[in-house]
């Protein structure tokens, strides 16, 4: 198994594990411009698990100049249990601390059993103190 960094050429492939590990998080902010922004503007950090030449894990890893980010943390279902997905969000958080960032922070839907104990045995910390808080750009503001 070999960790590498994801480019926009991996894109369909990846989509295409999206679409069987993470459809009900995939949005507009997935589709291969975006992604092609996303991994310039964090260049290195989001990573791939390749196995025979087939990609089996990804994860996106970037961060805002103050605290890092996480999203789309996903194995195939034939491969999991086999500490991959460990060893890429490792990767990540590894590329997000080089950059000089302290703290990285992920978003886990509430009824997620799965990612829930796979963060907290990697050692995140769940938060009872916040709330997230989301606005959509294109809606218009109250004054
Ligand atoms: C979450 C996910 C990425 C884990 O990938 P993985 O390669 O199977 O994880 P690992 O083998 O590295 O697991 C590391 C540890 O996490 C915990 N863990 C992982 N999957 C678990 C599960 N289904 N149930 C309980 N604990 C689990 C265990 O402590 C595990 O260590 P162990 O196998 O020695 O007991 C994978 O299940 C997945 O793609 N799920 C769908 C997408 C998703 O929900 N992503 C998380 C979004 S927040």
């Amino acid at each position: 198994m070999k960790i590498r960094p994801m480019t926009i050429g991996d894109y369909d492939e990846v989509f295409a594990l999206w679409q069987i590990t993470s459809k009900r998080a995939l949005s507009a902010a997935d589709e291969r411009s975006q992604i092609e922004r996303y991994l310039h503007r964090n260049e290195g950090m989001s990573q791939v698990a390749v196995i025979d030449g087939k990609i089996v894990g990804t994860v996106l890893a970037g961060h805002d100049g103050r605290r890092g980010f996480i999203h789309h943390m996903a194995v195939l279902p034939d491969y999991r249990r086999r500490h991959i997905g460990h060893k890429l969000a490792q990767r990540a958080v590894e590329q997000i601390a080089a950059d000089g960032i302290d703290k990285t922070h992920i978003f886990c839907y509430q009824n997620n059993e799965t990612g829930q104990n796979f963060w907290r045995d990697f050692g995140f910390e769940k938060r009872d103190d916040v709330f997230v808080f989301s606005f959509d750009n294109h809606k218009e503001i109250l004054s």
